[in-house]
């Protein structure tokens, strides 16, 4: 299968699958426990229906929208995700480049394996950073004053991971970071040769951001949860929240918050924007969907903060089903990572074809040529 021939993102999924060797691919397209959530956020859009306004204009379908005081082309941005540089050598600038040639948003994650600094450099959409609070709120701190010099537009911190998720399907590949061509995995990796040969060309995995304050991996290679479980502070709270938000002065987006009294804490705390998030169903298994929660939050929390639907998302459809629902814009994650898999930057810009046509097609039926007219 080549990328022209992926018409949707579960094409694009099978090709990453073909690809990548077992430990990465399950990386990617695995949840927490029994995947229940993980499951259940793209499940849970299948309850809404879209209701057609027949015979209006829709000659031209404008997606522009409004967020963190910019405009983008499209009404969905790049959700933060770790370690892409085990996904394709191109790693993270891949992914923004993309984003760059869409004229959408770009976040870089703590965990990715590219310097905040050459993502800034390489587009010129809006770019955000997400952080976590660590032990070490030096690091935090450098992160703010890297960010403004940057020139980043907002700052993004995610609240769902106090301790790390339980991944079985990492346990069970033996996935690490980096990647060991141990006895056990070398017949995996000798099946995806093009991965592998990539791999050994390109040996760059760095966590890039944090590796020189932490000694990241101590000089080996360990799993993502004993990583998290090592790094991250548990004594996070709402304190620590108005302290980085008075910190950085700017827009700012609490990303993994699904509850109405959590959402109005963040307003109360002076968050610009939400991201409604359960982290892809990969931390707190049984945490609702997303898309079900957009509802009430809106409706307690009036036009005071931009909600942004993170989440499930593998059609337009499901975007146009967000923005109905309340939300200002969607972010997707794994959407793109598998693009991403499938072909470097080539691969992203196919998932994001597919979801920008499959998007205005969804608009046009329904008769709505604007973003506004969605929301209603
Ligand atoms: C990191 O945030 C992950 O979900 O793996």
């Amino acid at each position: 299968m080549r990328l022209s021939k992926c018409h949707n993102i579960s094409d694009l999924r099978t090709l990453a699958q073909r690809r990548l060797p077992a430990p990465m691919f399950h990386y990617i397209d695995g949840g927490a426990d029994d995947e229940w959530s993980l499951h259940n956020n793209t499940a849970a859009f299948d309850k809404y229906e879209l209701m057609p306004n027949v015979l209006v204009d829709v000659d031209r379908i404008d997606l522009k929208t409004k967020l963190l005081g910019t405009e983008i082309a499209l009404p969905f941005f790049l959700s933060p995700t770790g370690m892409s540089r085990l996904f394709h050598h191109d790693k993270e600038l891949a992914v923004a480049r993309a984003a760059d040639k869409f004229g959408t948003a770009y976040a870089l994650s703590t965990l990715g394996t590219t310097r905040l600094e050459d993502i800034a450099d390489a587009i010129d959409v809006p770019k955000i950073f997400q952080l976590y609070i660590m032990k070490d709120r030096g690091l935090t701190r450098e992160f703010v004053a890297r960010c403004k010099a940057a020139g980043y537009t907002a700052l993004c911190l995610t609240a769902d991971t106090p301790v790390a998720g339980n991944r079985e399907r990492d346990l069970r590949t033996g996935m690490t970071m980096p990647p060991k061509f141990g006895l056990k995995g070398l017949l995996n990796f000798a099946m995806h040769p093009h991965w592998s040969l990539s791999y050994l060309r390109h040996p760059n995995f760095d966590l890039a951001n944090v590796a020189h304050r932490t000694d990241a991996l101590s000089g080996g290679s360990m799993g993502l949860i004993d990583y998290v479980n090592s790094q991250f502070d548990r004594t996070v709270s709402w304190k620590d929240v108005e302290w980085l938000v008075g910190e950085w002065g700017g827009p700012f987006i609490i990303k993994g918050l699904q509850s109405v009294p959590d959402a109005l804490k963040a307003r109360d705390v002076g968050a610009t924007a939400l991201m409604i998030s359960n982290h892809g169903g990969r931390q707190l298994e049984s945490a609702p969907a997303p898309i079900d929660c957009v509802k009430d939050i809106r409706a307690a929390v009036g036009n005071d903060l931009e909600l942004i639907v993170d989440g499930g998302i593998r059609r337009g459809n499901h975007i146009v089903k967000a923005l109905n629902a309340g939300a200002d814009a969607c972010s997707i994650g794994r959407a793109y990572l598998y693009g991403l898999a499938a072909g470097g930057q080539a691969g992203v810009e196919r998932a994001l074809t597919i979801l920008k046509t499959e998007t205005e097609r969804t608009m046009a039926l329904m008769g709505c040529p604007s973003i506004n007219d969605i929301k209603g």
